[in-house]
């Protein structure tokens, strides 16, 4: 009786649960995949590594000695680690055999200064790969030939002494089983070729550094991925240099191109992406910018009124901060991107020249290592810029002579360098880190204003060394965005404030009116604190503009709406602007009374002078001029799959 008893109740737990649980989860239900899964399911139809700016210095004999003052003063350079350089490759060789990929591409600077000493070591270790079955294909960068680039040297204890550079014809000859064969198609004699990578892929390679892309050019490129396309095939092309424009913000509000302006003439361009669009081609490998970044290019091309975009897939230097490459796979409907971190330099690869500090930090502390070699070398490439800053200050923006016998050129640039480069450079952004040579910090310069906020707790030492990090983390790595709130812009935000206030505290407008005639000193203690509680700066307020428009920066411009509105008042001024204002927008590419309302007690229309700088600072600075070099709006993240029907990108 017990035992039914106990066979019933099992019975009633066992239907309670089965009722109990087939409401909340059903049985055999389907799950359905992700994007990033249905394409990781997908088989890959061309699987490859793509590696560029590669930089290898032969070490044994072309550099010889990484300490020799000639080499530290030439090689030493935009922040690439050459005296590892060939190391850092040989681990990537490594890596890649051990990954079990069979296809790779490098994107051109595959040398440093285009040695043949250095051709023949990067064909070397391109051989090993081949020993296990893996085919590379290469294309030449501005640093690979004798016509490109700087000379090039090997560094011996006689000095330095000139090495051959590889003629089109040598780089040919050495890379013969990368791209360079019989299986290869060349364009007329030159370094650009065509080949099929596999039966579904065809590589177009073009060697955009030692000529121009001009117009027979593009049509051979075109002819090539039109056959490949109606052969059923997908075109690839290759190049060094990009063909989308990088960093947006800066190229469409201060003009500056750090792309394309060199790899084809602006109205060339415009008909080679639509040609490229119109022969079927999509994607395109390039490098040169050292940047990770891929942009989705419009090309003019509009089958049934939708723009074609091109995919511009660009990669950074392997020897720069962070040392990285990708993987990427094609397959039927996706293109699916994973970045890729070169391994620590194995230790068998370094050069037998690496003093032991070096060698231990390179083995034990990679990341650090790089990234702490970029920082240093990039402020001591800037440093000689950067000392111009005090007489360009003094010169251009006071107005005042420097070779005047009456002008004490060395007070004014040392109070130039005091309020303006040490700021930046030196002081600190925490109280905490002050030392006995600091008199202020950016957070000291805040709390003596009235902020009473507190600065986002970060090892930042200064605002230069926010402002490297991200060029390196977010510009070259691509391992960073920095969108509104990051803590990096909160501080750049204060330090910008804090620089302002530094000013003040040096007298600034007391100083310049030792030089310069027609200023009213007045204090501004209060225009400043308004502006770290509210973001906006009065420059009405103790005759900021008017002392400002003195300074002698609009009659020193060359430029004439600049010059015109020299000997003007502030308040003029302010109204003479408003029927400019359209053009004004469009050359900031933003709306200006965002910025500074128009004055609601003016009798006839006129600006308020009331600059909201906070704004200005977050909505203009970061987001119109940053865009594409604090956040990319096309990637977000360096691993995602791309639809191949329509482009949208899901981030892995
Ligand atoms: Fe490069």
């Amino acid at each position: 009786m017990r035992k039914r008893i106990l066979i019933l109740g099992l019975i009633l737990v066992v239907i309670i649960s089965a009722v109990a649980f087939s409401g909340c989860k059903p049985e055999e239900e389907e799950v359905e995949l992700t994007t990033v899964q249905l394409a990781a399911a997908e088989q890959a139809e061309l699987d490859i590594v793509y590696a560029t700016d590669i930089h290898v210095m032969e070490a044994d004999t072309e550099i010889n000695d990484y300490q020799h003052p000639e080499f530290m003063a030439r090689e030493f350079d935009c922040q690439k680690m050459n005296f590892i350089s060939e190391a850092i490759f040989e681990t990537f060789c490594d890596d890649v055999i051990a990954s079990g990929k069979k296809i790779v591409l490098i994107g051109g600077d595959l040398t440093e200064r285009g040695t043949e000493l250095s051709h023949q070591r990067v064909a070397e270790s391109l051989d090993r790969m081949k020993e296990h079955g893996i085919q590379t294909y290469v294309v030449p960068g501005n640093h690979d030939l004798y016509t490109t680039g700087a000379k090039a040297y090997r560094y011996t204890s006689e000095g330095p002494v000139l090495i051959p550079k590889a003629t089109e014809e040598k780089f040919a000859e050495i890379y013969a089983d990368y791209g360079y064969g019989p299986n290869s198609i060349r364009y007329e004699d030159t370094l650009s070729y065509v080949t099929n990578i596999n039966s579904k892929y065809v590589l177009i390679g073009v060697d955009n550094v030692s000529r121009l892309v001009d117009r027979s050019l593009v049509e051979w490129i075109a002819e090539q991925a039109e056959s490949a396309f109606f052969a059923g095939k997908t075109p690839i092309l290759m190049m060094h240099k990009p063909l989308g424009e990088r960093f947006t913000g800066l190229y469409e509000t201060l003009g500056v191109s750090v792309s394309g302006q060199f790899t084809v003439s602006e109205g060339t361009l415009a008909y080679m992406k639509k040609s490229l669009a119109e022969a079927g081609l999509t994607y395109i490998l390039t490098g040169h910018v050292h940047s990770n970044d891929v942009m989705l290019v419009p090309s003019g091309h509009k089958p049934g009124g939708v723009e074609k975009n091109l995919i511009d897939i660009m990669g950074n230097c392997t020897s720069f901060y962070d040392s990285t490459y990708r993987e990427i796979r094609f397959t039927q409907n996706y293109v699916d991107l994973t970045l890729k971190h070169i391994s620590v330099p194995k230790e068998e690869h370094l050069p037998s020249y690496l003093e032991a500090e070096d060698k231990n930090q390179i083995l034990n502390n990679w990341r650090e290592f790089s990234l702490e070699f970029g920082k240093r070398d990039f402020i001591e490439n800037l440093d000689s810029t950067l000392q111009e800053i005090p007489a360009i200050f003094a010169e251009f923006a006071l107005g005042i002579d420097l070779n005047s016998p009456e002008i004490p050129a060395e007070t004014i640039i040392s109070y130039a360098q005091e309020v303006l480069l040490d700021y930046v450079l030196e002081v600190p952004i925490y109280e905490e880190d002050m030392t006995e040579e600091d008199s202020t910090s950016v957070e000291t310069l805040a709390k003596a204003y009235g902020f009473s906020g507190s600065f986002p707790d970060t090892d930042y030492k200064n605002i230069f060394d926010i402002v490297t990090e991200i060029i390196f983390k977010a510009v070259c790595a691509g391992e960073a965005e920095y969108r509104q709130g990051a803590p990096e812009l909160e501080l750049i935000k204060y330090g910008l404030y804090g620089l302002i206030a530094n000013l003040a505290e040096h007298d600034f407008f007391a100083f310049v009116s030792l030089y310069v005639e027609g200023l009213e000193v007045e204090d501004t203690q209060d225009v400043i604190t308004a502006m770290y509680s509210t973001g906006v700066l009065d420059l009405m307020d103790a005759n900021i503009l008017d002392n400002i428009l003195s300074l002698g920066l609009l009659s020193a411009s060359d430029n004439p709406i600049l010059s015109a509105l020299s000997g003007k008042s502030a308040s003029e001024i302010l109204s003479i602007l408003i029927p400019f204002l359209p053009s004004i927008n469009a050359l900031l590419k933003a709306d200006l009374l965002d910025f500074m309302p128009l004055d609601p007690l003016a009798a006839e229309e006129a600006l308020s002078g009331e600059l909201n700088f906070g704004a200005l600072i977050e909505n203009y600075f970061y987001t119109v001029i940053g865009k594409g070099i604090l956040f990319d709006p096309y990637t977000q993240t360096q691993d995602f799959v791309i639809s191949r029907s329509d482009f949208t990108v899901y981030p892995k």
